[in-house]
């Protein structure tokens, strides 16, 4: 049996999105801004495409700016806020457990000259609105903080923040890429500024995403050449990657209820069994604020990519946070700055589910799981020395 549970990686095309997007690629080829009828047809998908986005987040068509995924979105957001704006004011708060497009985006603005702020998190992952309070300057310009986590699935106080955010007159941006599809996003009622979506996440294609930028704010482009995207974002639009994105979209739109409902309570029973039926395990996360699809646990005394690669002999995927940088394995910044030791962080794994999944799959893995985790304690001389 195959069972994916990566969807935080990645998720399936769904057909549809496939269908759509074919049709793109073999007979509507155009170019969005031609004037012929090729053109023409091109144009339309793709503002068809902006309007099933927009519907998606509560936004206004013109407000959504395509982008080559949620890495360019979350550039585009903090390097296109931060250099317009740069004369009012040259410092930016984050928090330590964004996703690297936001990190290293705000590291690269250091070395450039901007002041950043990494505010802590409680050791459930949630940003501590006092220290966000308190880090506030008068040159603050900016604050990024994302909606869900994408390796605990914490949801953020997106709402109270950028509350905090506008009575101090500071700009506020949401990387949403986990969360968009998942639970329900309205940037009306969040109140957000700038917003980060992908099209991969909800059963879309690779390399598209969107910025959702609120009408009226002022920023610089990340990529300079033509004036397509009002002038947002230069380069001829990828035409059927924005159609697939414009289907996920409306396909999302439909299944939020089935999030809270069917992927919720396979997420739930995955974790009560596992808790159930394995000892020495720890949760990551707030089990309260938290996205209906996630499950980061730790199992203590193995390391989580020995798991990882028994699970995917037995056709299982699932990952752990850890980052593979120059050959070594690095443990999770998320579950560090939560406040686990490396022992605790390295037998981390994430479970990650979609509207693709079925109990079977949930049925299979707690089936083969408990047998691997024995095996691996069996062999651990951690787990020997601690019993
Ligand atoms: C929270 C978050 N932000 C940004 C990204 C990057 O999005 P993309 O893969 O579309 O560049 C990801 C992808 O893993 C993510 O999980």
């Amino acid at each position: 049996m195959q069972v994916y549970l990566d969807n935080n990686a990645t998720t399936p095309l769904d057909p549809e999105v496939v269908e759509e997007m074919l049709k793109h690629f073999r007979d509507d080829f155009g170019n969005a801004s031609s004037i012929h009828s090729y053109g023409q047809r091109a144009r339309a998908a793709v503002e068809e495409a902006r309007q099933k986005v927009a519907a998606l987040i509560g936004a206004q068509p013109r407000e959504i700016v395509f982008t080559s995924g949620g890495t360019e979105a979350d550039n585009t957001a903090l390097r296109g806020i931060a250099t317009w704006h740069r004369k009012k004011g040259n410092h930016i708060i984050t928090n330590t457990i964004e996703h690297p497009a936001v990190l290293r985006t705000c590291q690269q603005l250091e070395k450039e000259g901007f002041q950043v702020t990494y505010v802590p998190v409680d050791n459930q992952g949630i940003v501590r609105l006092e220290d966000l309070r308190k880090a506030i300057k008068p040159q603050t310009i900016l604050i990024s903080v994302m909606h869900v986590n994408n390796e605990v699935g914490t949801i953020q106080p997106v709402d109270e923040i950028a509350r905090i955010a506008r009575e101090n007159k500071i700009l506020f941006h949401t990387d949403a890429v986990q969360s968009v599809g998942k639970i329900k996003v309205d940037v009306k009622a969040l109140r957000v500024d700038l917003l980060t979506l992908s099209g991969h996440k909800i059963h879309g294609p690779k390399g598209v995403g969107a910025l959702y930028v609120r009408q009226g704010t002022r920023m610089n482009p990340l990529l300079y050449g033509g004036s397509h995207e009002r002038n947002r974002r230069a380069g001829t639009e990828n035409v059927p990657g924005i159609v697939g994105l414009g289907k996920a979209c409306e396909l999302a739109a439909g299944c939020l209820d089935d999030f809270q409902g069917r992927v919720r309570f396979l997420r739930d029973k995955l974790e009560t069994e596992i808790l159930r039926r394995i000892p020495d395990i720890v949760l990551n996360g707030n089990p309260n604020f938290r996205a209906p699809h996630v499950s980061n646990i730790t199992f203590r005394y193995i390391e989580g990519e020995g798991l990882l690669v028994s699970l995917d002999f037995k056709g299982i995927a699932v990952s752990t946070g850890a980052a593979c940088s120059s050959g070594s394995v690095e443990p999770s910044h998320v579950l560090t700055a939560m406040g686990r030791n490396s022992e605790l962080a390295s037998g981390a794994i994430r479970f990650s589910l979609s509207r693709m999944n079925i109990e079977k799959e949930v049925d299979y893995l707690l089936e083969t799981l408990p047998g691997i985790i024995d095996r691996m304690r069996e062999m651990s001389p951690l787990y020997r020395a601690a019993k």
